[in-house]
């Protein structure tokens, strides 16, 4: 996050509030490396943060009025009575922000209103976790505003019950683990059931690599009901086979739990056990200091989740397969699917030669023009100012 970043959320703040911010903190969005529909399985993910930051300039009210403004949005200043927060009251980007204050209150914690301006370099829609970025930069802020003490585990479960319960998504704890937990220079290996993680080191650019982020500029709504869907097929899977959760049946049994289960559930599972397992393999090739190793095990992933998950679209599949095409050593869709981005592990000299192969499949698909970004190992959530 740069100073002048920074600078320009406080000027904005200035501006729309008058006066000075308490302070301002940034919460990243985040690509997810390997582990995909696994979170919400209690399984495992390997995310890493962005340089793009959802930048918040907070102040401390006393009256219990939060008032909400965005360099993103129309202009207008929603103010809300903190007292009257409930789930389905709020519109728009407000819910999540509004959310988080509900999420506290629902705990028990004493917290009141703010004045807050936005600034989120985070696209929309993307699949880059723009609202977890957003929902995590006002708990970290409140945190601190409010004296709460809450770890950096605490803080991404009220994030993803704010997202859930408030905003009506229901999205597993990834994004908002990642946007909370990851440090510069490292993938985050996450537990999601006991929210252990490790900081997992990631030297793309000392083995001359980059990670492109291809952005096919499909919107997605994970609350439009096929995330649910699947999420509800999984649990209803490990209910049949007598388990906690998916994450509990281990690779060498799937084959004879298959067997037992509807013919719609076997896709499902056998996506969310080899993904997991996947995860572990590129968590022990990172270890092993041959990130280029994780090329196989990305396109390996994209296959199941476009094959067995199918959550995949023509657009993710062609930007994987241009990719790959053009010399990427790995690519896959990231984050929830159904449009958003897709990951591209790259030898440094190829990156501007992928990112016009896809630009240019693209166009010859009828497809509008994808946006390409670097995916840069960047730190969690903040106060920089
Ligand atoms: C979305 C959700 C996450 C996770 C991913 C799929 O990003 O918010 O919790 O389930 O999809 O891995």
């Amino acid at each position: 996050m740069t100073p002048a970043a920074s600078a320009a959320v406080h000027e904005g703040f200035r501006r729309i509030h008058g006066g000075d911010p308490d302070g301002v903190w940034a919460a990243p969005g985040r690509v997810n490396l390997i582990g995909e529909h696994t979170d919400y399985n209690d399984g495992f993910a390997l995310p890493m943060a962005l340089p793009q930051a959802a930048v918040l300039a907070v102040r401390r009210r006393t009256d219990g009025l939060l008032r909400l403004h965005s360099a993103q949005g129309d202009g207008l200043t929603t103010e809300l009575r903190v007292a009257d927060l409930a789930p389905g009251r709020t519109a728009g980007w407000t819910r999540y922000p509004a959310g988080v204050v509900w999420a506290l209150r629902e705990r028990g914690l004493p917290v009141g209103g703010a004045d807050l301006h936005l600034d989120s370099s985070v696209p929309t829609g993307a699949g880059l976790s723009s609202s977890a970025a957003l929902e995590c930069a006002v708990a970290v802020a409140y945190d601190e505003l409010y004296g709460l003490g809450l770890s950096g585990p605490e803080l991404a479960r009220v994030a993803q019950h704010a997202e859930n319960a408030y905003a009506g998504v229901p999205c597993g704890v990834m994004d908002q683990m990642a946007s909370v937990c990851c440090t510069g220079g490292h993938a985050l290996h996450l537990d999601s059931r006991s929210l252990e993680v490790r900081q997992v080191p990631l030297d793309l650019t000392g083995h001359g690599l980059r990670l492109l982020v291809l952005d096919t500029r499909v919107r997605h709504d994970l609350a439009d009901g096929a995330y649910a869907a699947l999420r509800a097929g999984c649990e209803r899977a490990a209910g049949l086979l007598g388990l906690p959760a998916l994450r509990d049946l281990p690779g060498a049994e799937l084959p004879a739990a298959l067997v037992r289960l509807p013919a719609d559930l076997v896709p499902l599972v056998r996506h969310v056990v080899t993904e997991n397992a996947r995860v572990e393999r590129a968590v022990e090739r990172l270890a092993a200091g041959v990130p280029e190793a994780l090329g196989p095990l990305l396109t390996e992933g994209h296959a199941s989740l476009r094959d067995d998950y199918r959550v995949s679209c023509a657009e993710t599949d062609l930007a994987v397969e241009a990719a790959v095409a053009a010399g990427a050593l790995g690519a896959r869709m990231t984050g929830g699917g159904f449009g958003g981005s897709v990951i591209a592990l790259v030898p440094a000299g190829e990156a501007a030669a992928v990112g016009r192969a896809v630009t240019d499949a693209f166009a010859a698909a009828g497809f509008g023009a994808p946006a390409v970004l670097e995916a840069v190992p960047s730190a969690g959530a903040r106060r920089i100012a």
